[in-house]
């Protein structure tokens, strides 16, 4: 299943040297969001660690951007076997837009592509976002310790999926240069109407 945006913005996969993107988006989580994502109190240094290193040659990261910021990701972590461990983040003010839908369903359609055949995410028991988001790819759901695990399945690649990725990953491209030079158009703006507006 791929989801649509409705709201401005585009979906993408990242490219190895883009780790700042990342990490400047897990800096804005607020702490609600960190904890389900890392673990209580982990301190900033150890999130601009961690995501200094997601993306490494084991992993596939989609970010949802807005005018060339990040304020979403969906990370596929290549486990062994035909597994992926998943994490999905998007910061407050998107959220229930589907956006965590959409990064899902992006994620899904790579990993399949890529012959896995499950994916699972770890969050706490009472992230009811999160399991919302998993049934909505027919997740199951198994609770041990306080922590959740989703597993969502992964149908095998087809032509037609492959296709899908090509045709996504082309779309995006083109959309992402857009959404970028909105970003500094608007810088561009603000940065002529700062000095008419004090004078
Ligand atoms: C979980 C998360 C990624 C969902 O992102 P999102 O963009 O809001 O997701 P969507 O808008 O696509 O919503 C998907 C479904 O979850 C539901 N949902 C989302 N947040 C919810 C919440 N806090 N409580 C109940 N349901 C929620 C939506 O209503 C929707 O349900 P539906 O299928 O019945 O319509 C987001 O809330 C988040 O980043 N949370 C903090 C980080 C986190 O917990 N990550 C998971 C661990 S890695």
């Amino acid at each position: 299943m791929l989801e649509e945006l409705i709201t401005p913005g585009v979906i993408r996969k990242l490219y190895a040297w883009e780790s700042d993107l990342l990490t400047a988006h897990f800096l804005r989580l607020d702490p609600e969001a960190r904890h389900c994502r890392f673990a209580a109190g982990v301190s900033d240094e150890t999130v601009m660690a961690y995501a200094g290193r997601a993306l490494g040659p084991d992993a596939v990261v989609h970010g949802f951007l807005v005018e060339g910021v990040m304020r979403g990701a969906a990370e596929l972590r290549l486990m062994p076997g035909r597994t992926g461990e998943v994490a999905v983040t998007v910061e407050d003010a998107w959220r229930l837009t589907g956006i965590g839908s959409a990064l899902f369903g992006r994620l899904l359609l790579t990993a399949r592509n890529r012959g896995l055949t499950g994916l699972v995410m770890t969050c706490l028991s009472s992230n009811r976002g999160m399991q919302r988001l998993a049934a909505r790819f027919d997740g199951t759901i198994t609770t041990a310790s306080g922590d959740s695990f989703a597993t969502v399945t992964a149908r095998p690649a087809t032509p037609l999926s492959f296709w899908r990725e090509v045709v996504a990953d082309s779309a995006s491209a083109t959309a992402s240069v857009i959404d970028r030079q909105i970003g500094l158009l608007r810088d561009g703006a603000a940065a002529v109407r700062g000095p008419l507006a004090e004078g």
